[in-house]
């Protein structure tokens, strides 16, 4: 399972990019917000640092997410074009498709939903299970339905596994066999972290120290 960040905070992609561990980035309007940066500048650093970075269209018509999808891709090979789950936005990603432009597919909360887009041609598709869960319904639930459904057809399409919360999520998304789980920053750092590992490396620091002259 590829692992990703969910983030627009070039620091940290650089901090987890180090580690060796890092696939690719997800961003999103409200993350952007957040940073307030400049979006391209951003991108652009991100590309640097990873081969694959999610860059969300703003417009909601199928003309303007084109031109703006079109813009993004000009930015770096490693831009892929972040769509919504709207009828204009499987119009827009398989007119990406047909041009050989990557796509995610974002905010999919259902498998009719998730069907749609892999049938429209996408790179990827973002269910958001943390969100799911907000509300009380299953969202891990919903990525095994997905999974089951890979299965029996042969979309090309990869799952990735969105609003993730914390660790187990990454746990049970891979055991699912989802393609790609992205990770918020908080989460990520959590995840090299075992308190017996602290304590066990203590333990062998200091009986090693005893044995130095
Ligand atoms: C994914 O691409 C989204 O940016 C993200 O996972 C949304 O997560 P949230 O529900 O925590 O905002």
């Amino acid at each position: 399972m590829k692992l990703f960040l969910d983030t627009a905070n070039v620091e940290q992609v650089k901090e987890i990019a180090a580690w060796g561990v890092l696939d690719g980035v997800t961003t999103n309007p409200s993350l952007v917000a957040k940073e307030g940066k400049d979006f391209e500048e951003t991108v652009m650093a991100m590309c640097d640092l990873v081969p694959c970075v999610s860059a969300q269209v703003t417009a909601t018509d199928f003309d303007n997410m084109v031109m703006q999808g079109k813009e993004y891709a000009s930015w770096h090979k490693h831009v892929v074009v972040k769509v919504p789950m709207t009828t204009e936005g499987l119009k827009a990603i398989h007119h990406f498709t047909n041009h050989g432009i990557k796509t995610n597919t974002t905010l999919v909360f259902s498998v009719p939903q998730a069907i749609l887009a892999a049938k429209a041609g996408a790179t990827m598709i973002s269910p958001f299970i943390g969100r799911l869960d907000d509300i009380g319904e299953d969202g891990m639930g919903l990525i095994e339905e997905i999974m089951e459904a890979w299965q029996w057809n042969r979309f090309k399409t990869e799952v990735l596994v969105a609003s993730t919360r914390h660790p187990r999520h990454i746990v049970e998304a891979a055991m699912l066999g989802a393609h790609i789980c992205t990770v918020p920053y908080e989460v990520f750092k959590k995840l090299p972290m075992h308190p017996l590992t602290d304590s066990g490396l203590e333990k062998f620091l200091s009986d090693w120290k005893k044995v130095q002259k």
